[in-house]
């Protein structure tokens, strides 16, 4: 069973590995814990077995009228369960109060956020690669 959790609470380091799959210069599980309790808004997707966390999403806001999600992912082998889903769906739920919800994501994944409202638009970015593993 899978339960999501919006809390950083009793999250170890040993619990939080095996993401940022790909990523050539992956933040440590140290940086990732960071990243989540500096979040305005997370849920995790955590194993009740286990205790592994299996997935996550976070958000930013302003607290008035904006938030931008920067992160969603679910661990390769708990992929396509339902989980990424649900994730998000919480995830807009918790933001139903603003104004604006961004992300960015490839175009193949744009079908996925379609299923929740979520609309394409032009965007721009910068990435800072030999900042990827954070501080
Ligand atoms: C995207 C992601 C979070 C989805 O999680 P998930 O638990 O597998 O999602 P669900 O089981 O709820 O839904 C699976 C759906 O995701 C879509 N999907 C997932 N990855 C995809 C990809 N790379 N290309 C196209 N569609 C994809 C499929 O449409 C699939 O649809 P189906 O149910 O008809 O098979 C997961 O694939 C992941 O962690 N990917 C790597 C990180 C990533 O790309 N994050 C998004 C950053 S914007």
């Amino acid at each position: 069973m899978i339960y999501y959790s919006g809390t950083t609470d009793g999250i170890t380091l040993e619990r939080l590995t095996g993401f940022f799959v790909g990523w050539p210069n992956p933040p440590s599980p140290e940086i990732h814990l960071k990243l989540l309790q500096n979040s305005d808004e997370i849920v995790l997707a955590v194993d009740d077995q286990t205790k592994q966390v299996v997935g996550f999403i976070t958000a930013l806001t302003d607290g008035v009228l904006s938030a931008y999600i920067p992160h969603l992912e679910v661990l390769p082998t708990y992929q396509k369960q339902g989980i990424g889903s649900e994730l998000v769906r919480l995830m807009l739920e918790k933001l139903k109060g603003y104004y604006m919800v961004d992300l960015t994501c490839d175009p193949q994944l744009e079908s996925f956020y379609a299923r929740f409202g979520l609309k394409p638009m032009s965007g721009m970015g910068i990435r800072n690669y030999e900042r990827q593993s954070g501080h």
